[in-house]
């Protein structure tokens, strides 16, 4: 039966997504994983979204899409880890939503269209979900909700993935791909793949192939301080232009809070902008005072300065099987600003891709 044919899986990629995939995979009866990247966990580089994100869940997906699912399916591994997992390293954080009618029609509102939208697809998949009443809005705010969320600390949580990879056998490798062929005859057991998952976030628009150029930067900038925060606001725009945007999250078990930020299209910008770290912060403390007790932004106190770039895709993120020089590959790319919220769903949705192929093997 399909359940004991054996599979040999190349995972190319260690940002969340490869990381997920690897261990929905490795998880399975009779498959053998290896994976392989330029850039692993502990790696800080622009070229390497998942370090710099938040990492929080707020559902950005429109009803009815792919990116909709996959985040509806993530929801309850992330609930179960907060609730199970503590050396995962993610706690509940409370969210606050601030919508501001202006903002529709700029970068940020059109980012936060469908999460503002009234009543939202995942008011019933989060906990506490509720409208917020008008006392609750600050000056400038039209509307708002609020729910509980998680907040996860990728400096911990990322490696937390490949102690759990490691301890199902997954194999690691640097490696720098050049082309999707060379994937196949780099399994740590010396045998051919039979399956390449290609997990490469924004390079994929640039690796050899078919180059899928409905992928670019959504680039974000962020400052890391110590101070606490202990709610997660997001509101859908500010007055300094379309493309900047304010949020918060504190992360667990020590990681700092992230204060943000921005949604900058088309920019490989790998500095951060000294001037936009400014009305970062001054908006933060605006929004949220007890950052510094009222003390402005002289009292934060600032662990770094960092950029990430969003592996933004035309259309929403690729999970998709294909044939390949008489090889199958499943590609998992094109994550946005969303890949830790739809990490378990994506390596679901190439765990059924990843049956789908076995099914056909097994009936050779
Ligand atoms: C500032 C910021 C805030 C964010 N906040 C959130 C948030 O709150 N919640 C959320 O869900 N998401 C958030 N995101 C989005 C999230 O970070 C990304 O969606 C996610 O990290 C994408 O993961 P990935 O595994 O696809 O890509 P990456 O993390 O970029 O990993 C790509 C991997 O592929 C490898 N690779 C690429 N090309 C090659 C090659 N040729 N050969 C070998 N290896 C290769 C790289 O080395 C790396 O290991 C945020 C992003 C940013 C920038
Ligand atoms: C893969 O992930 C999904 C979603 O978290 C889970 O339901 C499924 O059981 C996992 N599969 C394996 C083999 O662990
Ligand atoms: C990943 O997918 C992209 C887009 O189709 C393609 O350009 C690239 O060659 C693929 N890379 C690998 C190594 O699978």
């Amino acid at each position: 039966m399909a359940n004991n044919v054996e599979m040999n899986i190349c995972v190319l990629g260690a940002g969340v997504i490869g990381l997920t995939c690897a261990l929905n995979l490795s998880a399975k009866r009779g498959t053998s994983v290896t994976v392989l990247a330029k850039h692993m966990p502990g790696d800080y580089d622009v070229e390497y979204a998942s370090p710099w994100a938040g990492a929080n869940f707020l559902p950005y997906g429109a009803e009815g899409t792919l990116l909709a699912q996959l985040e509806r399916e993530t929801w309850p591994e992330l609930q179960r880890l907060v609730n199970d997992v503590p050396d995962a390293a993610i706690h509940y954080q409370p969210v606050k939503l601030y919508n501001r009618a202006k903002d529709a029609g700029s970068p940020t509102g059109e980012w936060f269209s469908s999460l503002m939208k009234e009543n939202p697809w995942y008011q019933n998949l989060v906990p506490d979900f509720r409208v917020l009443s008008p006392s609750e809005l600050p000056e400038g705010v039209d509307s708002g909700k609020g729910f509980t969320s998680v907040c996860i600390n990728s400096a911990v949580y990322l490696p937390w993935l490949v102690s759990q990879c490691l301890k199902n056998g997954v194999v690691f490798k640097r490696a720098v791909v050049s082309h999707l062929s060379e994937v196949y005859g780099m399994h740590h057991t010396g045998k051919q793949a039979d399956i390449a998952i290609n997990c490469t976030g924004l390079s994929s628009l640039k690796l050899g192939g078919v180059m899928d150029t409905k992928l670019f930067p959504g680039r974000g900038q962020i400052v890391v301080v110590r101070n606490e925060a202990g709610v997660m606001p997001s509101i859908s725009g500010t007055d300094d232009g379309g493309d900047e945007v304010t949020y918060i999250m504190e992360r667990a078990a020590g990681g700092g809070t992230i204060l943000g930020g921005c949604f900058q299209k088309h920019s490989w910008e790998s500095q951060p902008d000294p001037n936009l770290a400014i009305r970062i912060m001054k908006r933060a403390v605006a929004l949220c005072p007890s950052l510094t007790n009222g003390k402005g932004i002289e009292a934060l106190s600032i662990i770094r300065h960092g950029v990430g770039l969003r592996p933004l895709r035309e259309g929403g993120p690729r999970v998709e099987k294909e044939r390949f020089d008489g090889k199958w590959v499943v590609h998992c790319y094109g994550h946005g600003g969303y890949g830790y919220q739809s990490s378990y769903g994506s390596a679901l949705e190439v765990e059924r891709l990843v049956d789908s192929i076995q099914n056909t093997r097994a009936k050779l």
